[in-house]
């Protein structure tokens, strides 16, 4: 199987703007969701998660357990934790 880098949580938290990219994680996986964030339905809320975790947020927004949402976020794996 294909072979994806490895971060740390550090290395993502410095990831929080369009200049250094946007990502986040979400369970073992990392993603950078800088060209998602303008076609995010929910807007700019998207962009508190920006360079840490999705759980927290996800949690709060149950809108997201659905299969549509995790095809959406696997499109922008770049890495794992
Ligand atoms: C809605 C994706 C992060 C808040 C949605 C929907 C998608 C989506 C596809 C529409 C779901 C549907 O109606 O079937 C994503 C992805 C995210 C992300 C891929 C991360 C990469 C977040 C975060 C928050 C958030 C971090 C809040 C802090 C919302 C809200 C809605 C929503 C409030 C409902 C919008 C509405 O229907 O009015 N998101 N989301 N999302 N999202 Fe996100």
């Amino acid at each position: 199987g294909k072979t994806l880098p490895v971060y740390t949580r550090e290395e993502v938290s410095r990831h929080k703007t369009s200049a250094e990219r946007i990502w986040v994680t979400y369970r073992n996986g990392v993603y950078d969701i800088t060209d998602f964030v303008d076609k995010h339905p929910g807007g700019n809320k998207i962009l508190l998660a920006a360079g840490s975790a999705l759980e927290p947020f996800w949690a709060l927004y149950s809108v997201h357990n659905q299969e549509h949402v995790y095809e959406i976020l696997a499109e922008y794996q770049i890495g794992e934790l």
